[in-house]
């Protein structure tokens, strides 16, 4: 079938789009409207509309294609061609207008859009920069400071925010093409690239100023950069030589090994997501699938709190159960206190607030679980709480009710061997802050079904969690790659290396924090007792967690005691470094037998990402991940390995 038709109403030549799901602008598509508007250029039509078929206008490039050789017409010809048309051209945009495909709106003479319609330009969160000369057109559209905030975020602003910033002409409430009728009356060619940046949008020290700020927001990424240049380029070059610059660096991002990275994880992330659909198609009968909105939650602890607003936010009912009056009172005022400060800042109404508060209902009744659908347990990282728990659950639920464990250690098939239906029970490993951090890892036991899988798998789709599955072991996927990390961290230490330095190494290589700072905010106490459960063996050599257990053992316990690895000041909780560790850590190295030698911010980089590395590929090849890109999603997203290196197995793998 065409994807590209065209027919003529009432003057207006009407290019109609139907490349169905998202319309994306692959080469077929580039070559049909471009064939089109040159046609279009001769007949009785006097103006034309660019309008699309199904859920969205254009929503971009094809991502596909950036690894071949670009074939004629590229994005930008196509775009050169609308924007010189001689007869006006119209977008009518609906759905999600994004990357090139709002580029080609842009070079269209007006902009109609739904009022539910989104658009932006994210190619930024690809290591890329809009090519097709949406750095040069957003800024003669809207000025330098709010052209940049638009492409250096990436992220999609309603309809309404679009006109207001004088992105778009008109709204429209639904037919989009009797507005593009009435404004062919009066439409003229008003091209964009013959409009200057407004000049009181910038001065002297604006770019360098912004060059600086995104060096700490967006620490250590190139493309947001080039965006500040290609829009400086626009301020002080001509339109024709400004695309030139901008194609520039175009090329040079998508040749940089942050853009790669980036497209890994964003590929990473779309298998994840359709990963409920693998487990659901080794259902015989998907009747078989729980359809979960009412869940359960056990602790209104740190976790249970944040878990039970992850449902809540996604408009599922959440019983709350602790056992505990005063910290179930406690817990619910923390969650009050976590909307009403969304709701201060403008992220949500009166009215949802109100609402995501009534979803969850809090309980010392563990009996309130008899008619759940999914029930998680977020109790005390204790076996034999937990085991009591699921014994409980077992007696209290109905039949089709899946059991979940936030455990972030404990060994699930021991829970399991507790319910009288181990084949629905499964981890459910969230990170704090719950209701924040992305990602989870649903851990499957030997007996978990398929059934269970689909139903949790589903039920993190709406939750708008990254979720990946691993297999069961010490720690699963993240914490076991993660306390790896950390025994190479401590092992540097008593080799010679400062707190300070470790941390910092790694900071500047770009990990959210240094793995010493983290331990002080997690708790050290955690770990500590997490290890006395375990027997020797398992514990490993004492040189991985001496410093640690030193630590702990004089009361610094990390931020919360306001000593760690480092002080922390009263009154600002500001990070201080503790002469007195080092002393410690010399002796530490002194009992372990360890001769301290000067060591170099690249050896601590290269021993501690190895370490992530080769743990990975153990974790691998025990069958615990199911491939190296679900092991790239879960340090990035859970524990701060920065995105645009595409994760320890993408990195190590382009070395
Ligand atoms: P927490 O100590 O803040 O909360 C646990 C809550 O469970 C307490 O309020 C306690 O009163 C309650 N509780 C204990 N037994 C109960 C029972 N039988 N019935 C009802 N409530 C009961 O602990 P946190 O940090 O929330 O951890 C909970 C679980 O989540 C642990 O298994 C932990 O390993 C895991 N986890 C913790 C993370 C963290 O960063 N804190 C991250 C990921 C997982």
């Amino acid at each position: 079938m065409n994807k590209v038709s065209y027919s003529i109403h009432q003057n207006v030549g009407v290019i109609n789009i139907n490349n169905p799901p998202l319309n994306l602008l692959g080469y077929g598509l580039r070559e049909d409207i471009l064939n089109q508007i040159t046609e279009a250029q001769s007949d009785t039509s006097r103006a034309l509309v660019i309008i699309c078929q199904g859920r969205t206008f254009c929503a971009g490039a094809d991502i596909k294609e950036f690894n071949q050789t670009p074939q004629t017409p590229v994005l930008p010809d196509l775009i050169t061609a609308v924007e010189a048309s001689k007869k006006p051209v119209i977008a009518a945009l609906h759905g999600t207008v994004l990357g090139g495909g709002f580029e080609l709106a842009l070079s269209c003479h007006y902009r109609l859009a739904l009022y539910s319609a989104k658009v932006g330009l994210p190619e930024v969160k690809l290591g890329l920069l809009p090519g097709a000369g949406g750095t040069q057109r957003v800024p003669r559209l809207v000025g330098a400071k709010a052209a940049l905030d638009f492409m250096t975020t990436g992220a999609p602003i309603p309809a309404t925010e679009a006109l207001a910033l004088g992105l778009i002409d008109h709204l429209v409430e639904d037919d989009l093409l009797a507005a593009a009728q009435l404004l062919e009356q009066r439409a003229t060619c008003h091209r964009v690239s013959g409009l200057k940046v407004c000049e009181t949008s910038y001065d002297d020290k604006f770019f360098a100023e912004y060059h600086t700020k995104l060096a700490k927001t967006m620490r250590g990424q190139q493309a947001p950069q080039r965006i500040v240049d290609c829009v400086e380029a626009a301020t002080r070059l001509s339109f024709a030589d400004g695309l030139i610059f901008e194609r520039n660096q175009f090329m040079v991002c998508k040749l940089d090994l942050q853009s790669a990275a980036l497209r890994h994880v964003f590929f990473a992330q779309t298998q994840a997501k359709n990963s409920a659909k693998k487990y659901q198609a080794k259902l015989l009968d998907t009747q078989q699938q729980t359809n979960i909105t009412r869940v359960g939650i056990i602790g209104a602890g740190t976790m249970g709190t944040g878990i039970a607003m992850c449902f809540a936010n996604a408009g599922l009912q959440v019983t709350l159960v602790e056992i505990n009056q005063q910290i179930l009172n406690k817990g619910m005022l923390m969650i009050r206190k976590r909307y009403q400060s969304t709701y201060n800042k403008g992220r949500l109404t009166q009215e949802q607030m109100q609402q995501r508060l009534q979803a969850i209902t809090p309980t010392m009744a563990m009996q309130d679980l008899n008619q759940v659908d999914l029930v998680i347990e977020a109790v005390v990282e204790n076996m034999l709480v937990k085991q009591d728990v699921f014994s409980q659950l077992d007696a209290i639920c109905a039949p089709h009710t899946i059991f979940a464990s936030n455990t972030s250690y404990l060994d699930i098939e021991a829970m399991a061997d507790k319910v009288s239906r181990p084949e629905q029970l499964v981890g459910m490993h969230f990170f704090s802050p719950a209701n924040i951090m992305p990602l989870l890892e649903v851990v499957q036991a030997s007996r978990t079904d398929n059934a269970t899988l689909a139903a949790v798998m589903a039920v993190a789709k709406v939750i708008n969690k990254t979720a990946i599955v691993a297999g069961v072991c010490y720690g699963f996927i993240g914490n076991r790659i993660y306390s790896r990390y950390l025994k190479e961290a401590n092992l540097c230490l008593l080799e010679g290396a400062s707190v300070a330095q470790v941390d910092q190494a790694m900071f500047n290589f770009g990990m959210a924090m240094g793995p010493f700072s983290v331990s002080d905010l997690a708790g050290l106490d955690i770990g500590y007792k997490a290890r006395q459960t375990l027997t020797k063996e398992a514990r490993g050599p004492s040189k991985f967690f001496r410093v640690t257990n030193m630590l702990v053992e004089q009361g610094r316990l990390g931020q919360k005691t306001g000593a760690g690895f480092y002080r922390y000041d009263p009154k600002t909780n500001q990070r201080q470094v503790d002469d007195q560790v080092m002393v410690w850590v010399a002796q530490a190295a002194r009992l372990e037998g360890i001769e301290r030698h000067a060591m170099t911010d690249t050896e601590i980089v290269r021993r501690l990402t190895q370490a992530m590395t080769d743990e990975g590929n153990q974790v691998l090849n025990d069958g615990i991940a199911q491939t190296a890109s679900d092991i790239d999603l879960a340090l990035i997203f859970g524990y701060g390995y920065p995105a645009y290196l595409g994760g320890p197995m993408h990195t190590a793998s382009v070395q």
